[in-house]
């Protein structure tokens, strides 16, 4: 890249927020921002299972550009998913439609654990051509890289697949915490080895999705999770690219989630982000946090909320405007290329 265009890349709103500067408008992107809302995604994935299409660096690089193209979001996120790098070393997964993650024979002892090696940049050399294609692609948009933190990955590895109540989770979690903290131990490693992969070939900030993680306790979260976190999000502090932590329903654990070591806390709905400002402190940056279900609502009330949003986040030193959790599938994309719009006509809020 051109000194000129990583000066571009550099001073783009989503990168200069992320770093608690002021930008010239507040940057917009959205979690699952790539993916079912777009029928052009729809197309392009006909015929190819969907795990199949994340080690396919075409497809990917289509997927990734398509929202961005459509919506002028103020960055990417790399079409992939959460259990990639673990289909990568060869653990026996598919991604069912309508249900997620499928584990073939789940993880529940340590014998198993010896199958989790580390993961090489051969595994995923489809997947890095995309990132490194993609970088070229969008020039002053930044591109996101993200990983699933070690606890989310446990939790599919462990059940098998979704789970509502993560109960084999956490029968394992408090019957025996040393086999816990090898498995989470042997997720941080695979989890920042892919980040680290990502962001040598091109990414320009990390995304760790703890999805699962607000369904334990503070104390439990920070016991047996914590750490685990910590060690992923250190395994990339080096790289000097801002490290995004997010989770659902993790508004009791927020403190806990920006102690692992995140740059910029990604806060679900839930919270308003003053309050949540409040839990993390004045120097937090947040990321956050339209309720995904607020946008089959009429356009006023979407953007009455997103406004709502916008001045919530002035109380941070800085806010990227994003969705509390991914985009739902039977979203109107006109209405994300309209609240794009929205928000980038807003002026940058003074600090409240
Ligand atoms: O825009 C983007 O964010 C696209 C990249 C992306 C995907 N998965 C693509 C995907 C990202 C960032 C993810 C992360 C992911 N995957 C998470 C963390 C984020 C979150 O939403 O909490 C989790 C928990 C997963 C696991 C997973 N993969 C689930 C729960 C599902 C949905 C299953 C279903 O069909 O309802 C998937 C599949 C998946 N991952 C799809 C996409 C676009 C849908 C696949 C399809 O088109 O059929």
């Amino acid at each position: 890249m051109s000194l000129e265009a990583s000066a571009r890349l550099s001073s783009s709103a989503f990168l200069t927020a992320c770093r608690g500067e002021r930008p010239d408008h507040v940057p917009v992107w959205f979690m699952r921002q790539a993916g079912r809302s777009l029928p052009e995604y729809l197309k392009i994935r006909e015929g190819t299972n969907m795990l199949d299409s994340c080690f396919q660096t075409e497809m990917v690089v289509e997927i990734t550009l398509q929202p961005v193209r459509r919506h002028q979001v103020d960055a990417a996120i790399f079409f992939s998913d959460i259990v990639v790098p673990l289909k990568a070393i060869g653990v026996d997964l598919d991604i069912v439609p309508g249900t997620g993650p499928v584990v073939a024979e789940p993880i529940r002892s340590a014998a198993q654990l010896d199958q989790l090696r580390d993961l090489e940049s051969d595994d995923v050399a489809s997947v890095l051509a995309a990132v490194s294609a993609l970088t070229d692609e969008l020039g002053p948009t930044p591109l996101i890289g993200f990983a699933g933190a070690p606890f989310t990955l446990a939790s599919y590895l462990v059940e098998g697949g979704p789970s509502k109540d993560h109960r084999r989770t956490k029968q394992l979690m408090y019957s025996d915490p040393e086999l816990w903290h090898a498995l989470l131990g042997r997720m941080a490693r695979i989890a920042g080895q892919f980040l680290r992969l990502q962001v040598e070939a091109g990414a320009s900030a990390v995304q760790l999705f703890d999805s699962w993680a607000g369904t334990l306790s503070r104390a439990d979260y920070l016991t047996y999770v914590q750490p685990h976190s910590a060690a992923v999000l250190d395994s990339v502090a080096d790289l000097g690219v801002p490290r995004i932590h997010f989770g659902v329903g993790t508004g009791e654990i927020l403190g806990a989630m920006s102690d692992a070591g995140a740059d910029v806390v990604g806060v679900d709905w839930r919270v308003p982000l003053d309050e949540a400002v409040r839990r993390l402190g004045p120097d937090a940056i947040v990321q956050g946090n339209l309720d995904p279900t607020t946008l089959f609502a009429p356009t006023e009330v979407v953007h009455a909320r997103a406004a709502e949003i916008i001045a919530q986040g002035a109380a941070a030193r800085g806010h990227i405007f994003n969705l509390g959790h991914g985009v739902l599938p039977a979203t109107d994309p006109d209405t994300l290329t309209r609240l794009v719009d929205f928000v980038h006509q807003q002026p940058v809020p003074a600090r409240s």
